[in-house]
Formats: C-alpha cells, structure tokens, sequence
C-alpha cells in the first residue's frame, strides 16, 4: 500500500470513529474518536493519545481537539479518568458487559499509562499553536503531579498501579500469580477482577487506602517507563522554569529506579515489582521490553534486550512482531482469546513504541522490519485490535483507532 492509500484508509477509520456533541451530564462540548464504534464507544485516555499523534498526519484541528477534549475531564484535583463515558446513554449497556471502576458514574475512576504530555508535545511541534500548548501545561502540571502524590508512596519515582486495566495490558500472564488466576479464560479473569474491587468497594475514593490493602499493587514497567517518558516532555515543554526542573527531576528519579530496581541481571529484562514487598515478577512480557523508549538507557541494556529477546525466534522474533508475550511462555496463545487479551496477539501501539525506541537507539534497521511487518498485517487483515502473530490476521475489534499509529512508524 503506498502512502497516499494508507493515509486514505487511516483516515476512514479515525473520522469515522469520530464522536462530536455536548455531553448531557455536564454540559460540555466532547470531539474525539472513539477505539471502536461497535466494542468502546467512549473516550478512552491511553488510545485517544495514540489516536491524536495518527491524528498529526490527517487533520491537525482533530488531533488538537482530541486532546483539549481528554484533558476537559481532569478533575480539579488534577486526576484525568481512563474512561469518559461522554455519550452516556450507553453507558449502561456496556457496564452490563463491562467491568468499570467509577466514583462518578461517568467516568472511570482508574488511571492508563501516562503519555499524555508526550502526545501534546507531539500535537504542539506539529502546529505550533501556542494558546493549545498554554491552556494544556497547567492541566498536565496536576496531572502529573496527581500521579506522583497519589501512587508513589515509597517516594521511589515508579507509580504503582491498583488493578490490572491501569496498565492498558489488562489480562497479561504476568499478572495472573498476583491475581490468583486458576480458570485461565476471560471469565477467570472477571472473577479474579471482581474479587479486587470487592476489597476496594468502601475505599475507592482513598488513593492510599488501596495501595496499602495490598491486594493488586504493581511498580508496572510499561506504565512507568511511558510515565518517564511523559515527564520528560513535560519538562521539555515547560521551557526553563523550576517547574520544568521539578519534572526533570521526576523523570531521572523514574529511569534509574527501572534500571536499579527493575532491570534484572539474570532473566536481562525489565520485571515489574509486585506488592508493597517489591518482589520482582519473572514473567516476560512485551512490557518487560519498554524501557527501550527511554533515551538514556544503555548501549549495553538496549544490546540485551534486542539479541536476547527481540529478535530471538524462541522469544518475541515471529513472522509478524511482536507478540504481547514471547512464544517461549507456556501460556502463550496467538490466536483469537475471546476476550482474554495481551497473551500473544502483536498489537499495533507496543510495535509503534518499540519500533521509536529502537530507532532511538540507532536500530533503524531492525525497527523498519517491525514497521513493514506492522503494515503488511494492516494489509492483510484492515485496521484490527490484534493480529495473530504466525498468519497476520486481525482479531478483535474491527476498525480499532489506534491501529492507525501505522502512519507515524
Ligand atoms: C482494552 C485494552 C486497553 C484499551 C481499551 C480500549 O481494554 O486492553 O488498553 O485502552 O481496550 O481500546
């Protein structure tokens, strides 16, 4: 597919997921796209910043709106939902089949990986627009410092994160020790997912509560190594100010916890820190491999990661990378998992990460291979939530947004 064709079909997805209106609760005036139409027909945080750096390479008005729209629903404490239920009136039918976490029924109480400021920063250098870059700072000063004050308790720089769906990778194999998964299937998982906002039922509005019942407490590596990343183009963005030193500080204080707490010598990858113990958490998964956005990892680390795992053909090297957990896991299934998602199928998001953090690190090569395999499922399947990672075939959700992240790999 040449890029005009691409930009094209990219193109019919993100307009056609389109939701614009003024939202019945508040009053306010929402224009986002939506991950699906059909499966997530609400805002969701972590996607719609994918969705407004696809959005850079159709119609930068929409991406901007994208964003000023995610960001009119931080609270005044400086929280920013992972889920808004703007169109509220199917609210109801998707909690029906749904597991949400909500104080206020019409937006999610929970958090998604933070990457916020790295989209806006994205969105800014591609407009220019500076009334967009002076109504977003303080929005994301709070948001940012939301995080650190409510899920840093031991002041280390890694967020910890309450249940699963935080770190966008909900039903992952790593998390099925902590969560006492026996029934391994979607049905298991809702149990198990159950059972934790059981013990949350009388502490959800208390942050510290939570994290102290100890009953899913997770230093997640993917989380906290797009939190890193976050940070530092907060910093960036706040020019010189002490405010932008605050945050600098915050992101150095993140990455040497992920490399001296997380990275482990033996297994050579990142593992996530599990309980207020910290017990790291030997199951691989493309989470493990994260760290690689940062810019100031190591040669060496980067080296590590690469040969030992991506490109190894036991691990996470099949013939359309790269899958959400390497073949070599016994619980591995790349074909359809009926909703029991992020244990093999190849994402398009975690490639697009990957792929900008190899090229980074002067892998240009290796990450064109993974782009072109990206596309080549793009073009077999459509715009998928997942692709099988032995055949290319899409599964999931249909026309899924940020599959579109194609256009800037
Ligand atoms: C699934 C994914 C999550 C994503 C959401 C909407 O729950 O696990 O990461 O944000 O769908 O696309």
């Amino acid at each position: 597919m040449q890029r005009p064709e691409l930009e094209l079909a990219a193109q019919d997805i993100l307009l056609g997921n389109l939701r614009r209106g003024t939202a019945e609760w508040n009053g306010q005036e929402y224009s986002f796209v939506v991950p699906s139409l059909t499966g997530y027909p609400f805002q969701w945080f972590w996607d719609s910043c994918f969705h407004a750096i696809a959005l850079i390479h159709i119609d930068l008005n929409q991406a901007k709106a994208e964003l000023d729209t995610l960001m009119s629903a931080a609270l005044t404490n400086g929280f920013i939902p992972h889920i808004i239920f703007w169109e509220s009136e199917k609210r109801d039918y998707f909690l029906s089949r749904n597991l949400v976490a909500t104080i206020n029924p019409n937006f999610s109480s929970t958090i998604q990986p933070p990457i916020l400021a790295y989209a806006v920063e994205r969105v800014y250098h591609a407009t220019g627009d500076e009334a967009f870059l002076q109504r977003s700072l303080p929005v994301l000063v709070k948001y940012y410092r939301w995080l650190k004050e409510n899920r840093d308790p031991d002041g280390d720089g890694l967020l910890a994160i309450i249940q699963p769906e935080e770190a966008g990778t909900d039903c992952s194999p790593k998390y099925d020790e902590i969560l006492g998964l026996t029934d391994l299937s979607n049905k298991g998982f809702i149990e198990a997912l159950n059972k934790i906002y059981s013990s949350y039922e009388l502490i959800r509005s208390d942050e510290t509560g939570m994290l102290n019942a100890d009953v899913f407490h997770v230093e997640d590596v993917l989380v906290n190594s797009i939190y890193a990343l976050g940070l530092q183009s907060l910093a960036r963005l706040l020019g010189n100010s002490i405010e932008s030193l605050e945050f600098r500080d915050d992101a150095s204080k993140t990455m040497e916890s992920l490399v001296n707490k997380c990275w482990d010598v033996d297994t050579e990858a990142f593992l996530d820190l599990n309980g207020l113990q910290e017990i790291p958490n030997r199951t691989v998964t493309i989470s493990s491999l994260m760290p690689i956005i940062l810019p100031d990892l190591s040669p060496d680390i980067v080296k590590r990661l690469v040969e030992k795992w991506i490109i190894s053909e036991d691990h996470f090297w099949l013939p359309y990378p790269l899958p959400s957990v390497p073949a070599s896991n016994s619980k591995f299934i790349p074909g359809d998992p009926h909703g029991f998602i992020w244990r093999g199928p190849s994402w398009i998001n975690t490639n697009w990460f990957i792929t900008k953090g190899l090229k980074l690190h002067g892998y240009q090569e290796l990450a064109d291979d993974i782009s072109a395999k990206s596309l080549a499922c793009i073009q077999k399947s459509g715009f998928r939530e997942y692709y099988n990672p032995y055949t290319g075939e899409g599964l999931g959700a249909k026309n899924f947004g940020w599959s579109t992240l194609i256009l800037d790999m």
